[in-house]
C-alpha cells in the first residue's frame, strides 16, 4: 500500500497531495474556469470528482452524458490539477427509485426510507447493484486512460446513511450469507443458541434480519446482522472495484473510510479491499478534546494501511452543518488540525469541499473556498497551507514512530454494545478513547491496530476493552506476552467467544492464564458512582472481585462492592508482563498507569514536552521531522535539536519556544 501512495505522490511532482471534493455540477460553467484558477493559486493538486453526479451522468435509465465530465477533467487537466474520480454510486438519481421502489431501505420498524437526501438504497437490492454495475462500467470505459485520472473513488463513505436494511431483500441475502457462514441449520442455531426462549429453526425461510421485536433480540442473530450488513456493502465495493481493475488496471482504487465514526462498518475489511487506504475525519465541536479524537482516527488510518502512508481524503476548513451547534473553527486550527493528520502518517490534505454551496442541504457547511470568496480569512488560511505543505514535501512518505500498539476491532464493538449486558456504561469508543487520550497527554504516540497484527513489533500493547475476542487473536496476545512483550487489558475483556458465547472456565476466559487471576464476580457501579482505590485515585463504571492465581496487586479497591480486592495487578507471564485494569480509572490515574507500563517496557515518548503539548516523529529515509502542536494557551518549551522547516518558532537553549496554537515541525539533526 505505501507503494501505491508513493506513486500518486511522484505523479503529483512529489508533493503531498492537497485539494477537496469538487462539485462542479452545481454552479454554471463561467464558474469551473475561476475554479481551476484558484486551485492553482491555492496549491491544490487533486480534487475528488464525481462524488454525487450520478443523475448528471444517467439522467434517464440508461442514457449516458458525459460532456460535463469531460469537460471538467479536461480543464483540471489543463490546469495540472490531478483527479480522484469517484464513481458516483453513492446517491442514486431520483428515476432509479421511481422505478424500483423495493429497493428503498426500510428500518427495523418495517419504515420505508424514500428519495430525497443521498444513499437511498438497500445494500442488498439487486436493482441497486445492477444498475451501479452499470454506471461503472460505462465511466471505466470512458475515463480509464483519462490524462487526468490519478486515483478512483469507489462509492462515498459506505454505509454511513444505510447500512442496516430490514427489507425482504435483505432478509434473502442475509439467509444466503449464514449458508455460506454455517452450512446448515444446526449450526446456525447452535451459534445463536437458540435453546434459549424456544427460538430453534426448523426452516431457513424463518430466519429473519433483527427486526423490531416485543423483546431483547437474540445476540448472535443480530451480530451475525452487523457482520453481513458490512459485508453486504463489502461485496457493493468489491463488485466496483473488480470493473475498475477490469478496465483501468493502472489506476489505485480508494474509498473513503471513517474510522470511529463509523460503527457499522469494519473498517480493517475494506482497507484491505482498497489499493490505498483514504479516511474521513471531522471534530465534535462539542467536544474540547476533539484534537485528541482526531490523532486517534490518524493513528486508526495507519493501521489500517498497515503502518504505512495515508491520504485524509475529508475534513473540515471550519464549521460543519451536521451537529446541533456547528462551532467555526478558531484562526490557526485548521492548519493545526491538518498538520496533525500530516504528522500522523497522512500524505494527502483534503478536505469537503472546495467550494462551498448556494443551495442543498450542505450550503452551511465550510469549504476551501467560502461563500466570501478570496476575501476570507479561511480561504487565507488554505492559500498559507498549501504553500506550506510544499516547503513539507520531504515529510511524505515518512514512517510514523510508534512503539505501542492499540488493540481496535469492530466486531468487539458490536459485541460489546448489544443489548443486555451488565451495565450500559460499558461503551466501547469511550473505553478506547478514554484510554488513548490517557497515552497521548503521557506524549506517546500509538500504531491503532487489528488484534491480528503481527505485534512482535511493539514494545507494549494496549487493550483497553476486547470483550470479544476470536481464539487465535486471543492465542496471539497471549503469544506475544511470553516470548518478552507487554500488554495491559482492560475489564471485561477475553470473555466472549466469536459468536459472543461466554468463555467458560472462569472469567476473564481467553485471558485467565495471561492475567494471572480468575474473576470471581462482576461488580458494575451504579451511574456516576465512583469507587475509591488504596492511592487515593477513583474508578468508575466498573469494579469487579478477583482471585489473584499468580498475579500481584498493584492497587486494591478502597471502597465499593470490591472493596479489599485488587484493582490493578500485574502478572509475570513467559518472558513477559501483563497488567489488568478492573475499573475505569479517572483521567489522570490511567495516565499513570499507562506510564509506569511505558516505562517497564522502555517506551518513551517522541520528545519530553509539556502537558497538552502533541509531539510526534515521522522519519524518511534521508530525515526525520518533528511535529510539535501546541493544544495550550500559553508558551511552551520544547527541547529539539534540528532546523525549524515551517512554524514561527523562537530559538531557546536547547529547544524552541512554540507559541499557543502554534505547529512547528523541525528536521532533525542525525542523532538528535
Ligand atoms: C461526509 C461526506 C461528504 C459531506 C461531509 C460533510 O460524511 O462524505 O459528502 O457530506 O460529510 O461533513
Amino acid at each position: 500500500m505505501s507503494d501505491v501512495m508513493a506513486r500518486l505522490t511522484a505523479r503529483l511532482g512529489g508533493m503531498i497531495a492537497y485539494g477537496g471534493d469538487y462539485n462542479p455540477e452545481q454552479w454554471p460553467r463561467e464558474v469551473w474556469k475561476e475554479d481551476a484558477r484558484l486551485m492553482r493559486e491555492a496549491g491544490v493538486n487533486l480534487v475528488t470528482v464525481g462524488v454525487f453526479s450520478w443523475a448528471w451522468i444517467e439522467p434517464r435509465p440508461g442514457r449516458y452524458e458525459f460532456g460535463f465530465l469531460d469537460e471538467v477533467l479536461g480543464l483540471l487537466h489543463e490546469h495540472g490539477i490531478a483527479v480522484d474520480l469517484a464513481t458516483a454510486t453513492a446517491s442514486p438519481p431520483p428515476w432509479f427509485l421511481a422505478r424500483h421502489p423495493e429497493a428503498m431501505p426500510v428500518t427495523a420498524e418495517g419504515v420505508r426510507l424514500w428519495h430525497g437526501s443521498r444513499q437511498g438504497f438497500c445494500p442488498s437490492s439487486p436493482a441497486y447493484a445492477e444498475a451501479a454495475g452499470r454506471l461503472v462500467e460505462q465511466l471505466a470505459a470512458r475515463y480509464a486512460g483519462h490524462p487526468a485520472l490519478a486515483l478512483w473513488h469507489v462509492h462515498n463513505e459506505w454505509g454511513n446513511h444505510n447500512a442496516h436494511c430490514f427489507c425482504d431483500a435483505s432478509a434473502a441475502a442475509f439467509r444466503d450469507w449464514l449458508r455460506e457462514r454455517y452450512g446448515d441449520l444446526d449450526a446456525l442455531n447452535d451459534a445463536w443458541g437458540t435453546a434459549f426462549w424456544s427460538q430453534r429453526y426448523g426452516d431457513w425461510a424463518e430466519v429473519m434480519p433483527p427486526r423490531a421485536t416485543p423483546a431483547f433480540r437474540n445476540p448472535g442473530q443480530q451480530l451475525d446482522y452487523w457482520r453481513f450488513s458490512s459485508d453486504a456493502l463489502l461485496a457493493l465495493h468489491r463488485a466496483e472495484a473488480a470493473v475498475l481493475r477490469r478496465l483501468s488496471p493502472d489506476v489505485p482504487i480508494t474509498t473513503n473510510l471513517m474510522g470511529t465514526l463509523e460503527k457499522k462498518v469494519d473498517g480493517f475489511a475494506f482497507a484491505r479491499e482498497c489499493d490505498l487506504v483514504a479516511v474521513d475525519h471531522y471534530l465534535t465541536a462539542a467536544d474540547p478534546q476533539a484534537h485528541i479524537d482526531l490523532s486517534l482516527n490518524a493513528d486508526l488510518a495507519r493501521g489500517m494501511a498497515g503502518g504505512g502512508p495515508w491520504l485524509l481524503m475529508e475534513h473540515s476548513t471550519s464549521a460543519v452543518n451536521w451537529q446541533p451547534r456547528n462551532i467555526a473553527k478558531a484562526p490557526g486550527e485548521m492548519r493545526r488540525n491538518s498538520l496533525a493528520h500530516l504528522a500522523r502518517g497522512a500524505d494527502g490534505i483534503m478536505y469537503f469541499q472546495w467550494r462551498q454551496s448556494r443551495a442543498g442541504a450542505e450550503k452551511w457547511h465550510s469549504a476551501m473556498l467560502p461563500h466570501g470568496g478570496t476575501a476570507t480569512t479561511t480561504w487565507r488560511a488554505v492559500r498559507d497551507l498549501g504553500a506550506e505543505l510544499r516547503t513539507l514535501r520531504p515529510v511524505a512518505g515518512g514512517a510514523v514512530e510508534a512503539e505501542v500498539a492499540m488493540l481496535f476491532d469492530w466486531h468487539a464493538w458490536w459485541a460489546l454494545e448489544l443489548e443486555a449486558r451488565p451495565s450500559v456504561d460499558v461503551r466501547y469508543l469511550d473505553l478506547i478513547r478514554h484510554w488513548y487520550a490517557a497515552l497521548w497527554r503521557g506524549g506517546v504516540t500509538c500504531d491503532v491496530v487489528h488484534p491480528g497484527t503481527d505485534l512482535s513489533r511493539y514494545r507494549l500493547v494496549l487493550v483497553p476493552s476486547q470483550y470479544l475476542v476470536t481464539d487465535a487473536d486471543a492465542a496471539s496476545l497471549c503469544r506475544y506476552v511470553e516470548d518478552g512483550g507487554h500488554a495491559v487489558v482492560g475489564f471485561f475483556s477475553g470473555v466472549a467467544d466469536e459468536r459472543d458465547h461466554v468463555r467458560l472456565g472462569g472469567h476473564p476466559g481467553a485471558y485467565r492464564g495471561l492475567l494471572g487471576l480468575l474473576v470471581d464476580e462482576f461488580l458494575p457501579l451504579r451511574e456516576k458512582e465512583t469507587v475509591a482505590l488504596d492511592d487515593g485515585t477513583t474508578g468508575t463504571v466498573w469494579s469487579e472481585r478477583i482471585v489473584l492465581e499468580g498475579a500481584q496487586a498493584v492497587r486494591t479497591f478502597a471502597s465499593g462492592p470490591a472493596a479489599g480486592g485488587p484493582a490493578l495487578t500485574r502478572h509475570a507471564h513467559g518472558r513477559g508482563t501483563a497488567w489488568y485494569v478492573a475499573t475505569r480509572p479517572e483521567a489522570d490515574a490511567l495516565e499513570r498507569i499507562l506510564m509506569d507500563a511505558c516505562g517497564e517496557a522502555g517506551v518513551t515518548p517522541a520528545v519530553s514536552a509539556p502537558g497538552g503539548v502533541e509531539a510526534v516523529r515521522r522519519a524518511g529515509a534521508d530525515s526525520a521531522h518533528l511535529f510539535v502542536m501546541n493544544h495550550t494557551d500559553e508558551t511552551v518549551f520544547v527541547p529539539v535539536r534540528g532546523t525549524v522547516v515551517t512554524g514561527a518558532a523562537r530559538p531557546a537553549d536547547g529547544g524552541v519556544e512554540v507559541a499557543p496554537g502554534e505547529v512547528v515541525v523541525v528536521r532533525e539533526t542525525a542523532g538528535a
